[in-house]
Order: structure tokens, then C-alpha cells, then sequence
């Protein structure tokens, strides 16, 4: 019995690494990993493939970028190829990136069971690709598995049917958890850690300028280390930024993921518009500034140490220096037992 996992962003690894693990030693299926190609730069890939122990894909479509019509279709076309062939029981698809929505869209229509991770998840701002995403995703799937309660009452709020709702925790924490003890402070003095990447904040050279200024500021008092997502480098390169910055703020390329969640475990404190580190600076109570006007992660702001700042980024510095850093965390089912917790699921019902 076969099960399509597909992947294919730097963050679906993360989620998708301790669920395939955990079904490669309980389940008696054969699992099928997926990549699309949607991240292909060894740091934003391969690496994290190494990092976390996961199996080299079996089949990698090398699709890469485009927008988001063009990424889209092809990885679609790609999926049906490969569903057809391989008639898989179940298809795995995590978070709410364009693969994810792609896979799902080919497997709805194929007839193929669909299992999301992290579902349930709503920013309720659609001009953000990946809400609309989420929204096709859940509409779509059979098996939804939520990271939090809030995530259960959107669904039920949409309409979805409770039957089809598993509460079972986030399996971005199992990865964190399961690796924890290789995340070292190398780091003498202390330091901010910063990423941004969300088309608003990094394609607009004025927004972005805005950004990097107040983080110039903030770097008079704190040294700023800034892991550089290609499309922010991009935009910065492309208008001669990177430069003007690269003095005061330590730029340095994407980091695998034992470098990065090293750094991001020990940082004073964290700027970022970033999903997944909401959700991971929570866990080691990092305080976290998320410069956004929204997050479909609001349990992070309630039970965890998110803080939205908005997007108006001259407030930055006056809001670094009200950081509550007593603030700690306490989000039920991350624990790092989330992907037994499906593997549990999948055993009662599905497989
Ligand atoms: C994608 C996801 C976003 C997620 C992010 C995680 C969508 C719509 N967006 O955004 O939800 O938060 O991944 O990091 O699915 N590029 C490279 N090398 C790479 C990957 C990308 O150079 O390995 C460059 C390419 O120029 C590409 C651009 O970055 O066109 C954007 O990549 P893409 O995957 O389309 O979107 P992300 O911004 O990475
Ligand atoms: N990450 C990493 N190296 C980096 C930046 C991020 O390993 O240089 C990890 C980090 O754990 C983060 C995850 O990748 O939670 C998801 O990345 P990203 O912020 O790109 O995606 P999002 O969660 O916003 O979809």
C-alpha cells in the first residue's frame, strides 16, 4: 500500500520529516516522498534533508519557481504523472505553500484521499497567497489534522465536517524536539536573530528600505544576524541594497536547519515575518516581533511569546525596547508527540 508524502518549501521538510519517520516505523506502507522542486538551492533543500534525517526524495520534479499560476500548473502536472502511475492510498500534503495546493487539486480530482497538515490555520487575509491555499487545501481534504484548538473552530466554522478534524498537536515541535539537543550556542555576545520574506514585507524597495533602516537602528545596541531568503536578497541585490547594510547587519546566506534553529534558540530576542517561527520561537520562549498586520497563528500571540507589531517599521526600535521578556509559553500538544499522534489516526482509520 503506497503513500505520496509531496514537499516541496524549506518549511514543509520540517513538518513532514517526524510523520514520515514515525509511519516508516509503525505503518506497514510503503512511503513515497515527493519533491516537487519549489525550493531547489542546496541550503533551501537538500540540506534540510540532511539535517533531519529524512529519506533523499524518491522522486524529485525539479519544478522550481515561476508565478503562481505557471509554479502551479506544473507541479500539478507533475503530481498527476506521478499519482497515476503509483495509484497511491493516501496523499500527504503540509502547510500551505503552492505544492501543497497543487497536490491536493490533483488528488481531489483523481479520487485519491487527501491528509493535510497543520490545517485549520487562518490569517482571514486573503491577498496572502498561502490563505488561499489553506482555504483550497482544507476545503478539499479528507483528513485534517490541526496543530492547535483554534484551528479545529475555524474548520467547524467553515463548515467542515468534525469527523474529518484531528486535534494532534505540530509537527514542526516534534522536529525541534527530536533535535534538540544538537542545537548549540556558538555565539559569544548576544544577538537579535532577523528573517523576513513574505512578498509585502521584501518586494517593495521603499517597505524593505524602511525595514533594514530600523534595523540599522536597532543594530547600534544589538548585533542583527539576518539568514537571507532568496527573495529578499533578491529584491536587495536588484536595487543595489546589499551593500549599504552588509556593515552593520550580519547578512548571511540561508542556514540549514541545525545552524539555524541553534542561533534562533540562544537570540535575545527575534524580528521576523516568518509562519513556522512564530510558532518555534514560542517553544524555546524567545520573545518574538512578527511584522505583520495579522498571523493565522494567533496562539502563538496568546500562549506563546508572538508579538504582532504591524507593518508600519519605523515602530520597530520603540518596540524592541518594550519587549516583554518575562513573557513565557504554554501551548497545549506541542510536545513533540504530534506525528504519533496521526500515525495513531491513520492506524484507527485510514490505513
Ligand atoms: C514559499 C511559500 C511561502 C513560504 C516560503 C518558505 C508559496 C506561495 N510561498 O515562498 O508560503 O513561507 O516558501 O520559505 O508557496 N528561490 C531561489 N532558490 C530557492 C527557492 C526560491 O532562488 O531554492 C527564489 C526564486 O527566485 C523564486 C523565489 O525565490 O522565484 C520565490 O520562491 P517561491 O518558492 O516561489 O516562494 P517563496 O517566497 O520561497
Ligand atoms: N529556517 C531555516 N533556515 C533559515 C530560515 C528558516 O532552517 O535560514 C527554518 C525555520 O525553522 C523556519 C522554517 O525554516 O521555521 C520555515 O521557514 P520560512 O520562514 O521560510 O517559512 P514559513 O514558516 O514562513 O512558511
Amino acid at each position: 500500500m503506497k503513500v505520496i508524502h509531496v514537499l516541496g518549501a524549506r518549511p514543509n521538510f520540517i513538518k513532514a520529516a517526524p510523520l514520515i519517520k514515525a509511519m516508516n516505523k509503525s505503518l506497514d506502507v510503503e512511503n513515497i516522498i515527493l519533491h516537487t522542486g519549489q525550493h531547489y538551492d542546496k541550503n533551501m533543500s537538500e540540506q534540510f534533508f540532511d539535517d533531519l534525517n529524512i529519506p533523499k526524495p524518491d522522486i524529485n520534479l525539479g519544478l522550481g519557481g515561476g508565478s503562481h499560476a505557471t509554479q502551479t500548473a506544473k507541479i500539478m502536472m507533475g503530481c498527476e504523472e506521478v499519482f497515476d502511475k503509483h495509484n497511491p492510498k493516501l496523499v500527504v500534503v503540509y502547510g500551505d505553500v503552492n505544492s501543497c495546493v497543487a497536490a491536493t487539486l490533483v488528488a481531489s480530482k483523481l479520487g485519491i484521499p487527501i491528509a493535510h497538515i497543520e490545517s485549520g490555520l487562518r490569517s482571514l487575509d486573503r491577498t496572502m497567497p498561502e490563505e488561499i491555499n489553506r482555504i483550497v487545501t482544507d476545503n478539499l481534504s479528507d483528513y485534517l489534522f490541526t496543530t492547535c484548538v483554534d484551528g479545529v473552530y475555524n474548520l467547524v466554522l467553515e463548515g467542515v465536517d468534525e469527523d474529518k478534524i484531528f486535534l494532534v498537536g505540530n509537527t514542526m515541535i516534534d522536529s525541534l524536539v527530536e533535535f534538540e539537543d544538537k542545537f548549540i550556542n556558538k555565539r559569544e555576545k548576544e544577538y537579535a536573530l532577523v528573517t523576513l520574506h513574505r512578498p509585502f514585507t521584501v518586494d517593495s524597495k521603499s517597505r524593505l528600505i524602511e525595514m533594514m533602516d530600523s534595523l540599522m537602528e536597532i543594530s547600534v545596541d544589538i548585533e542583527c544576524v539576518f539568514p537571507i531568503h532568496p527573495r529578499t536578497k533578491n529584491t536587495l541585490v536588484k536595487n543595489n541594497l546589499y551593500d549599504r547594510y552588509k556593515s552593520r547587519i550580519l547578512m548571511t546566506e540561508p542556514l540549514g536547519y541545525i545552524n539555524f534553529m541553534s542561533l534562533q534558540k540562544y537570540a535575545k530576542f527575534i524580528i521576523t515575518d516568518s509562519g513556522g517561527i512564530q510558532e518555534e520561537s514560542s517553544y524555546f520562549n524567545v520573545p518574538c516581533l512578527t511584522v505583520r498586520d495579522n498571523t493565522e497563528r494567533p496562539v502563538t500571540c496568546n500562549d506563546g511569546t508572538n508579538k504582532l507589531i504591524g507593518t508600519d517599521y519605523k515602530n520597530i526600535p520603540n518596540e524592541v525596547k518594550n519587549i516583554n521578556f518575562n513573557k513565557k509559553s504554554s501551548i497545549d500538544l506541542w510536545d513533540g508527540k504530534a506525528s504519533d499522534r496521526i500515525v495513531n489516526v491513520f492506524k484507527d482509520i485510514i490505513l
